[in-house]
């Protein structure tokens, strides 16, 4: 019975032990060293029930049941201890992780489309809603539609004037959309209106008006009756829809073989004395028009290529062509 007595004091020892100890602990650390000393394989309690090989069957029962509600009791504090702790650390960072909303929010900046690309969309858009049809035409191209369908043959001179990068023997890179107008008209019956807006290559050198790469913006309507009037109206209505009324536009004289009569179309604001050239245009020769089954006799057409970073230079006042293609943010961030 001495040994029981003995094994009761040294129960309640080890509670008030734990129940005082558990009330000082403050984070989840030192409560799990705390619980291996109580709890471990080779903690306190873990020695009390030692004890138990050495007491007789009476005694072994009492004490069996006293040590089983001791760990009973240490386990269930532990976790609410640990509970408590959880709450505790919880709260702790809510009051720490106040957000201030009065600090400035992070910018994330986003992309858009390079002014070229909105330039070429509002372009297209304005030929859209005249009913004209977006079409495409590839870049590589033969010298058939890039010359010889244009009534440009092999010895005129006038291809000298498209200074191109020859892939081979009869292949270039094309240096006019162009060749565009006789790849539709082969496709199609007149009528027929179209715009075709691309990217261009030309070996010239580089300055603040020419890049070796560029953009046109072709265009072709063919049917019964156009005459240079509807061409001129036709731009006109575009100068205006595109750069508003503060512009002027000009027609003079020029040459192109697949144009009879050919004009050079320039433009200027209404502040400046500086006429710019936006590209020539046209009556679709009679010789172009057979060259894909058409017949001049029945239908006539018209057509221009203007180049799109002229007009974008004009409008936005930029004056050096070359600023499309370095991607300094600075600037296309400005539009
Ligand atoms: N293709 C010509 C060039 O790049 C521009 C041009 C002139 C296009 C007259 C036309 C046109 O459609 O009718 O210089």
């Amino acid at each position: 019975m001495a040994q029981l007595d003995d094994l009761r004091k040294q129960i309640s020892l080890v509670e008030s032990d734990l129940d005082e100890g558990l009330l000082g602990l403050t984070d989840q650390q030192t409560l799990e060293t705390f619980r291996i000393e109580f709890l471990g394989r080779k903690g306190r309690i873990a020695r009390l029930f030692k004890v138990l090989g050495e007491l007789d069957a009476d005694a072994r029962a009492e004490a069996g049941r006293l040590l089983n509600a001791l760990k009973d009791h240490a386990n269930t504090a532990f976790d609410k201890c640990r509970d408590k702790l959880q709450i505790v650390t919880l709260e702790g960072r809510i009051t720490k992780e106040k957000v201030d909303l009065t600090l400035p929010g992070v910018y994330r900046s986003l992309g858009h489309l390079h002014l070229l690309t909105q330039v070429q969309q509002e372009i297209e858009s304005i030929f859209l809603r005249m009913g004209f049809d977006v079409a495409t035409g590839p870049e590589i191209e033969s010298e058939y539609y890039n010359f010889e369908a244009l009534n440009i043959p092999e010895d005129h001179p006038a291809r000298e004037e498209w200074d191109s990068f020859y892939i081979d023997g009869s292949h270039l890179l094309r240096p006019h959309t162009s060749p565009v107008q006789i790849r539709v008209m082969e496709q199609t019956d007149p009528p027929v209106r179209i715009i075709c807006p691309g990217r261009c290559y030309r070996r010239d050198t580089q300055d603040a008006t020419h890049s070796p790469v560029f953009h046109q913006v072709e265009l072709l309507w063919v049917e019964e009756g156009l005459s240079l009037a509807n061409l001129k109206y036709v731009i006109e209505l575009f100068v205006r829809e595109f750069f508003g009324e503060g512009y002027k536009m000009r027609l003079s004289g020029d040459f192109f073989p697949f144009t009879e009569p050919s004009v050079q179309v320039h433009m200027r604001s209404r502040g400046s004395s500086d006429w710019l050239e936006l590209g020539g245009a046209g009556m679709v020769d009679p010789a172009v028009l057979t060259n894909v089954g058409y017949d001049p006799e029945k239908v006539t057409g018209f057509a221009f290529g203007f180049g799109v970073e002229r007009m974008a230079m004009l409008r936005y006042g930029i004056d050096d062509i070359r600023t499309f293609l370095i991607n300094d943010l600075r600037f296309i961030e400005q539009f």
